[in-house]
């Protein structure tokens, strides 16, 4: 009797002790390398969306653990109005929300539709600084409801996270995350599905240094402005003065914005593996710096949507690549292409810009398949 009862608290405290030392797997690399988040405070697990709201948005440095899904559908109620219809009615077409107007000064042509939506899912959740917000195991998601880093927020981690389901069949429905006016932020293994507009978000003010590594842009959806059940609203990178590190992410089966690149944006793009696109990955228009290494693109119709108005570097060749040494430290390494586009332009002019900053490592692209659909997602770490 003795025995087992010790060997219960024997038990009893190792549960206990396991549930303390949730913590950040990993470190950001990249831009936004040396990102603490809410760093040792003790881990807080919220039980209602109330309390997850609360946690994310208050002023104190916090350690919040998901250990459920947090559904916010119809927590907010539904609005019925009229939207449009800007690529059509047929069923596997997005319809518009008429947000801010959209579809009165934009697409007066379109047809008008009737639009029914949830309302939590058009406007995120806000996330105030000094914040990790940590999935555990498998069973952390937000359904119904994004999050928004915004107005001066920074030092921001998000790992091992699944946000889904923002009114898919609605453009405006929601973004899953949004970025503006920012610092500091690492989000990594974080699994993104069935969102209404974007799945990441950076806007038009500065968000300065930023990782999203190792997640999972799944675009599959019934609805999509291209019709086809690939998303269009892939990741929409703009700023001021943003650089952005993408690292071993899984982008999948989208059709356009995957991203879109511009305004003042540095991309360092690598070791991703894009997979099975029907339109386009990237569009850089002006202000965007993209290099792109390491990466793999198999069945991506266009790598690359023309005309290219910003700068691009993709690490053509070996000579070409020993461009890289002088401003990251190392050469850069080539991508790997099954079935997809062209994806050749040099413009070294932009490795400069890489000069003293934190810069992710490379692999080959040989391995990249393999361990990006081993890792990416939430779920996975
Ligand atoms: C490497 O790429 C550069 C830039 O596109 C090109 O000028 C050069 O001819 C290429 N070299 C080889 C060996 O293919």
């Amino acid at each position: 009797m003795k025995y087992s009862t010790s060997l219960l608290s024997a038990a009893v405290v190792a549960f206990a002790s396991t549930a303390a030392a949730i913590s950040v797997s990993g470190a950001a690399e990249g831009f936004a390398q040396g990102v603490t988040g809410g760093g040792d405070a003790t881990a807080v697990y919220p039980d209602t969306i109330d309390e997850l709201v609360s946690y994310l948005g208050d002023s104190e440095p916090r350690v919040i653990v998901l250990s459920k899904t947090f559904d916010f559908t119809g927590s907010e109620g539904t609005s019925s109005e009229t939207g449009c219809a800007p690529w059509g009615t047929g069923s596997g077409c997005q319809l518009a929300i008429n947000a801010n107007d959209w579809c009165t000064n934009y697409e007066a042509d379109a047809p008008s539709v009737s639009v029914e939506y949830d309302n939590a899912g058009t406007l995120g959740i806000t996330v105030a600084s000094d914040k990790t917000l940590l999935g555990e195991g498998s069973s952390g998601a937000i359904k119904g409801k994004g999050l928004r880093i915004v107005s001066g927020a920074s030092n921001i981690i998000i790992q091992n996270v699944a946000i889904t389901d923002l009114n898919p069949q609605y453009v405006w429905g929601g973004d899953a995350i949004t970025l503006n006016e920012c610092d500091m932020v690492w989000i990594d293994h974080v699994t993104t599905a069935r969102i209404g507009r974007q799945h990441i978000v950076l806007g038009t003010q500065a968000d300065n240094r930023v990782t999203i590594s190792n997640c999972y842009i799944d675009g599959e959806s019934d609805w999509s402005a291209t019709c086809d059940g690939y998303h269009y609203w892939g990741i929409y990178l703009d700023g001021s003065n943003d650089m952005v590190t993408m690292k071993g992410n899984y982008i999948f089966h989208t059709s356009g914005r995957s991203p879109k690149v511009q305004g003042n944006t540095l991309l360092h793009a690598v070791n991703n593996y894009w997979y099975d696109n029907s339109g386009h990955a990237f569009e850089i228009g002006s202000g965007g710096y993209v290099l792109a290494e390491g990466n793999v693109f198999q069945n991506i119709a266009a790598v690359v949507e023309s005309p290219i108005d910003g700068a691009l570097f993709t690490a053509p060749n070996d000579s070409a690549n020993q461009a890289c040494s002088s401003y990251l430290g190392r050469a850069c390494e080539v991508n790997g292409f099954g079935s997809s586009g062209e994806f050749n332009q040099a413009d070294d002019s932009l490795l400069s810009k890489f000069e003293g900053k934190n810069v992710a490592a490379a692999t080959a692209y040989g391995d990249v398949v393999s361990s990006v659909t081993a890792n990416a997602g939430q779920g996975h770490l």
